[in-house]
């Protein structure tokens, strides 16, 4: 596996993969890599020929009071594991090199990303769209690969690549891959290493509340009293605070008080011992 740490070096890299036609996946993440990271990786290695993957803990995207200083940082791990799963170039370019003196340009996605986790994370999206707009325009992907698990960052991406035409000739698939899972169902994230022993047992509450939620919801419990409920779940179960709990439509994200036939979701964010988990799943109408 090659490294570039530049800009020139990246474009030369991948100009040598795509050598005859061949096809490039982009894997972007930010590092301290785990099994989500690498099955997404994996679903890259699939459908391209060759695998590019990004780490860069992208500033922008980190509010004042987040946790960017602490944020893993793991290089040389992380590299090592990209390379036993086969991917051809990680791209770990420095905040120099990806905000260089003067960067001045900032994307917006109106919409998806004003809810949720936008509401909670003033401008959290605005890094988010703006860096994977620069990676994307970087690497020069045919295909892209995102955990769902950031569901709504993945629909804030999926506009933000339609609205600016990123979709062709490039990037033409951005493809959502399902959240993978610890044993007891919590999502994998790179923050459930910052979780207490105490607090990383009782985050196993969310997932397996979500679902019940979930089958109460699908039999035909109203929505609202059932979220109540279950953020009391949350509370009694160690989690100190809950910034939403939703029923939301798949594509829009908007808010939905009922079951309408069309495709939702349950959508949480909640804190537990200083960590913010967030999660989603399917809920079928
Ligand atoms: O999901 C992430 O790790 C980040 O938000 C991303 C997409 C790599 C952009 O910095």
């Amino acid at each position: 596996m090659q490294t570039a740490h530049t800009l020139d070096v990246l474009r030369t890299q991948v100009a040598k993969l795509r050598e005859g036609g061949d096809t490039v996946g982009l894997v972007p993440t930010m590092g301290a890599l785990h099994e989500g990271h690498l099955t997404l990786v994996r679903r890259a290695r699939e459908a391209c020929d060759h695998v590019v993957a990004s780490i860069f803990v992208n500033p922008t995207q980190f509010g004042p009071n987040e946790d960017l200083d602490a944020y893993p940082r793991q290089l040389e791990v992380d590299a090592a594991m990209l390379e036993a799963e086969g991917c051809a170039l990680l791209w770990a370019p420095n905040a120099a090199e990806m905000y260089p003196d003067g960067f001045a340009t900032n994307i917006t996605v109106t919409g998806v990303s004003e809810g949720l986790c936008g509401a909670s994370r003033p401008g959290h999206f605005d890094g988010v769209a703006t860096v994977v707009c620069k990676l994307f325009h970087q690497a020069l992907p045919d295909m892209a690969f995102f955990g769902e698990k950031d569901f709504q960052q993945l629909a804030v991406i999926r506009a933000m690549a339609r609205d600016l035409d990123l979709t062709r000739p490039h990037v033409h698939s951005i493809i959502g891959v399902p959240t993978v899972r610890e044993a007891d169902g919590l999502a994998m994230s790179s923050r459930n290493r910052y979780l207490s022993d105490t607090d990383r047992t009782a985050a196993a509450t969310l997932p397996r509340a979500m679902k019940e939620a979930i089958a109460r919801i699908e039999d035909g419990q109203e929505p609202a009293p059932t979220l109540n409920a279950f953020e009391d779940e949350l509370l009694g179960a160690g989690f100190d605070s809950i910034d939403y709990a939703s029923l939301v439509d798949s594509s829009s994200l908007a808010p939905i008080s009922a079951l309408t036939g069309s495709a939702a979701r349950l959508i949480v964010a909640a804190r537990i011992g200083g960590t913010r988990l967030i999660d989603n799943m399917a809920v079928s109408a």
